[in-house]
């Protein structure tokens, strides 16, 4: 249910505006309300009479209108939602809000909206799947919109593929998912949480490096959900290919020891969360050239021992954030490693899993995990990382909230 949420739904100029009086007619069935922007191209597709009778307020056409911008101006049009919906978003719509063009209604009060925004895109096949949507879409996505399709299926235009808008009942509910979304407890709200996530890199020579199989991918899940919680979520990667999550400080390592440097610069922080795959050593000898093959003798590797970030931190003497929690990455006897692990690395909790070859859990979308506390060891059922990440940012609220 919306509960009296204001939508300021942007209509652009495609066939699928037919369907934007039934979205409209959805929206306020559930308890929101709705304000119109209609693009020029829109008109043609779907009567500004229709909408006004519909939503009971005068539809919003012109940019410069003096008589909208007495009563209503574009700035006050996004200051007053609580959600942008652009449906049908076409690919021209997509492209000025991705680039920041403002030279319409739409576009500008796009530019000038501090708000969500949750796009439906449609458009023909070839227009959606051209690499220029593509592009726009990927900025668009880097800059917090949200999007609801398109769906596959046959096309006005004759054609056959994904550019049909998603259909009404399913832009109401991704509509209701945002507004679910913003009405969640935040138990985390104006808590710092500091996580490590990915492996490290230790040279070996400036072309060669040693590394581990950790993607990074339960570590950056872990800061999304913290920062769905409420938190201000601080980032500390190793290399990887995922992308920074949005709206998170996000601090790129190669080394363990460049981790640790930016582990302690990110403190204080009221949790901190030790998912990185550290690794244990780093070449001691790292040469400043390339290794060269010299006749034939096997160069040996010294290694040396790099620091314990988890370790070091759960014993810090004056920055200690108030939750430490550290990962155990065994390959046996999961559970007896990782509460030996709990008593030694001196962190409050120890989320415990199997990454033997066989779990499929290193780079996987999977992960099944044990939560090791002083009352004990909790075992979560085998879920998404995402999901894993949610249930454990809940426990660690807790925790936190019973330490007062
Ligand atoms: N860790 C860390 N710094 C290191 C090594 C590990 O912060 N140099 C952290 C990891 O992020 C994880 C926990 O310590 O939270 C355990 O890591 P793991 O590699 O499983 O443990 P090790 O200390 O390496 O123990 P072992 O070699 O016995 O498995």
């Amino acid at each position: 249910m919306l509960n009296g949420k204001r939508v300021l739904l942007i209509i652009g100029g495609g066939i699928a505006a037919y369907k934007t009086p039934e979205l409209v007619r959805l929206i306020r069935k559930a308890g929101g309300h709705v304000r119109v922007i209609l693009t020029k191209a829109a008109s043609e597709f779907v009567t500004p009479l229709t909408l006004a009778s519909l939503t009971g307020e005068k539809v919003h056409e012109a940019l410069f209108s003096l008589t909208d911008e007495i009563e209503m101006g574009h700035i006050e049009l996004s200051r007053s939602a609580d959600l942008l919906v652009v449906a049908p978003a076409t690919a021209d719509l997509m492209a000025k809000a991705a680039h920041g063009l403002a030279n319409d209604l739409a576009s500008t009060t796009l530019l000038a909206t501090d708000k969500p925004v949750l796009m439906a895109p449609a458009m023909n096949v070839r227009m959606w799947l051209h690499p220029a949507t593509q592009r726009n879409l990927a900025t668009l996505r880097a800059d917090g919109v949200s999007f609801v399709g398109p769906d596959e299926g046959d096309m006005a235009c004759g054609e056959y593929g994904p550019g049909r808008m998603a259909e009404p009942a399913a832009i109401l509910a991704a509509i209701e998912a945002h507004v679910a979304r913003d009405t969640a407890p935040k138990p985390l709200a104006g808590k710092h949480v500091l996580i490590t996530a990915g492996p490290t890199h230790e040279p070996i020579d400036p072309v060669r490096y040693i590394a581990n199989r950790s993607s990074g991918k339960q570590g950056y899940a872990l800061a999304e959900a913290a920062r769905e919680a409420g938190a201000r979520v601080t980032l500390v990667s190793g290399p990887g290919t995922l992308p920074a999550p949005i709206g998170i400080r996000t601090i790129r390592v190669e080394t363990a020891r460049e981790m640790d440097e930016a582990v302690e610069q990110a403190l204080p922080a009221d949790i901190a969360i030790f998912a990185a795959a550290v690794a244990d050593w780093r070449v001691a000898d790292e040469s400043k050239e390339k290794r060269k093959k010299d006749g034939n003798a096997i160069p040996p590797l010294q290694l040396t021992e790099n620091p314990d970030i988890l370790a070091r931190i759960a014993r810090h003497a004056t920055q200690r954030p108030r939750l430490v929690v550290g990962f155990a990455a065994e390959t046996e006897k999961v559970l007896e490693h990782a509460q030996a692990k709990f008593a030694r690395k001196g962190c409050d909790l120890l989320v415990a899993n199997d990454v033997s070859p066989a779990s499929g859990v290193m780079g996987g979308d999977r992960n099944r995990v044990h939560l090791v506390s002083p009352e004990g060891v909790e075992s979560l059922p085998d879920m998404t990382k995402n999901d894993v990440a949610t249930a454990l940012i809940a426990r660690f609220a807790d925790a936190l909230a019973r330490r007062g």
